[in-house]
């Protein structure tokens, strides 16, 4: 923030406060079986911090599973992972769109009940005309859905591309049917991906930039029983808009694949066809030997020249489980560095502040949100500074799908 040179003088006069200005930020963290969005604040104050928890609404459906916050609107998206969709029947899920107060507090401007079930992840994208539109991945559903916005109450997905899967995959218990896990763009904004953990395939659209209508590209053939979860682009290039086409040398796509827990990357290339091509030239698994039995990875991050995972349910941290760094060379491949603590148990999600100082873990199990510091140099990940029991713990002994605790956090930046 840029302070009015009048107030620095001012503030100049005053021996001490200048050094001890705190600064505030803002988080927004869902929880599954609360079925609510909590806002936490952060405040840094001469070196130490504190997080509270400032707000919290219940919205977004069952279960709130997600958000992504369009800044440039104000608004936060939030896909609820209630439904699914089997041979017998289809159940509905739900999409909530909120508005974002100048004191960060939430209010529910549009719900639709029309969305698929079991959304998990959502992405904006836009069109030539700067109108958007929000993709989301749907789990249980089995399905990609795509939504005109400003959400409507009560709209209709512009499109909904079911997926099928002829015969279960390899690990058959987790991929008897098709699971899309993200929805994420490719560094030109002009294509959709979809990680399927289900089908061992990252799924590739189109964008017609006329219309925003998602038409189907050819896949990318994963390891077969990978489980791909969640992708992220490294972009050489600080230009990365040039429409159809990839800035400076070809972007690289590093994968992190649930079920064989592994980190993957290609090389991505724009042919003629319109479409992406691929290439893997290497893999890595994020960890000092073999991963654990029963640990799995959850997210992928990317910061600078670093490539950063979690890993669930290792327990390496004295119970918690861990956050591994990866670094990353001139040539794209990936080498492991170390392990850290997540500051709780299952991190099913992370993410990383626009300056990259600080990390906000999100811990599903435990239900808490720990934050972490970020060496701007090495890119090495530090103790937890601050920490928050968000909503309701879950239970590891519980039947079922893991439906319960904390399900994602984000920066409000
Ligand atoms: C800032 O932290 C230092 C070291 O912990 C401490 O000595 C000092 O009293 C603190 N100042 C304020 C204003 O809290
Ligand atoms: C489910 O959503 C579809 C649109 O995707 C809609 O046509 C249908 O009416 C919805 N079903 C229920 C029970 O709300
Ligand atoms: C991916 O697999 C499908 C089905 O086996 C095959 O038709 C397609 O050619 C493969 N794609 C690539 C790029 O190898
Ligand atoms: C949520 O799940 C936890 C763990 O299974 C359970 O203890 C709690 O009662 C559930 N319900 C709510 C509203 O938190």
């Amino acid at each position: 923030m840029i302070r009015p040179f009048l107030q620095i003088v001012t503030l100049g006069l005053i021996p001490g406060l200048a050094t001890a200005d705190p600064t505030t930020s803002t988080l927004y963290a869902t929880h599954y079986n609360t079925s609510s969005i909590y806002t936490l604040s952060l405040t840094r104050f001469n070196g130490s911090y504190s997080l509270t928890e400032t707000a919290s609404l219940k919205t977004c459906g069952t279960y709130p599973s997600w958000i992504t916050l369009d800044s440039s609107t104000k608004t936060l998206y939030c896909s609820d992972e209630d439904g699914y969709r089997n041979a017998d029947e289809s159940v509905n899920g739900s999409l909530t769109a909120l508005s974002v107060g100048e004191d960060g507090s939430l209010s529910e401007k549009a719900v639709t009940g029309n969305a698929p079930g079991s959304g998990v992840h959502n992405v904006v994208y836009e069109d030539e005309e700067g109108e958007k539109y929000l993709a989301i991945a749907h789990y249980s559903g089995a399905a990609l859905s795509t939504f005109a916005l400003p959400l409507q109450d009560d709209a209709d997905p512009l499109q909904v591309l079911e997926f099928e899967l002829e015969a279960p995959g390899t690990v058959p218990e987790r991929q008897e049917a098709p699971h899309p896990h993200q929805t994420f763009l490719d560094p030109t904004g002009s294509f959709v991906l979809v990680p399927d953990l289900g089908a061992d395939l990252i799924r590739v659209f189109a964008i017609d930039k006329s219309n925003g209508e998602l038409s189907t590209c050819p896949s990318l053939n994963y390891t077969l029983g990978g489980g791909p979860r969640h992708g992220v682009f490294r972009t050489f290039s600080e230009e990365p808009r040039i429409r159809g086409r990839a800035p400076g040398p070809e972007p690289v796509l590093y994968v992190a694949g649930e079920l064989n827990g592994e980190v993957e990357a290609f090389v991505v290339s724009y042919p003629n066809s319109g479409c992406l091509s691929f290439t893997q030239f290497n893999t890595n698994v994020p960890y000092p030997s073999g991963l654990p039995e029963g640990a799995s990875l959850g997210e992928i991050r990317l910061a600078d020249d670093d490539l950063y995972v979690s890993v669930r349910q290792d327990s390496a941290f004295d119970g918690d489980d861990s956050l591994a760094r990866l670094s990353l060379g001139k040539d794209g491949k990936v080498e492991f560095e170390e392990i850290s603590t997540s500051g709780g148990v299952m991190p099913r999600t992370f993410a990383i502040n626009k300056a990259g100082d600080l990390v906000a873990v999100g811990n599903q199990l435990s239900s808490t949100v720990a934050i972490v510091e970020r060496d701007l140099d090495t890119g090495v990940l530090g103790e937890v500074v601050a920490e928050l029991l968000v909503g309701v713990p879950g239970d590891d002994n519980m039947e079922g799908p893991p439906m319960y605790g904390l399900s994602s956090i984000i920066w409000s930046e």
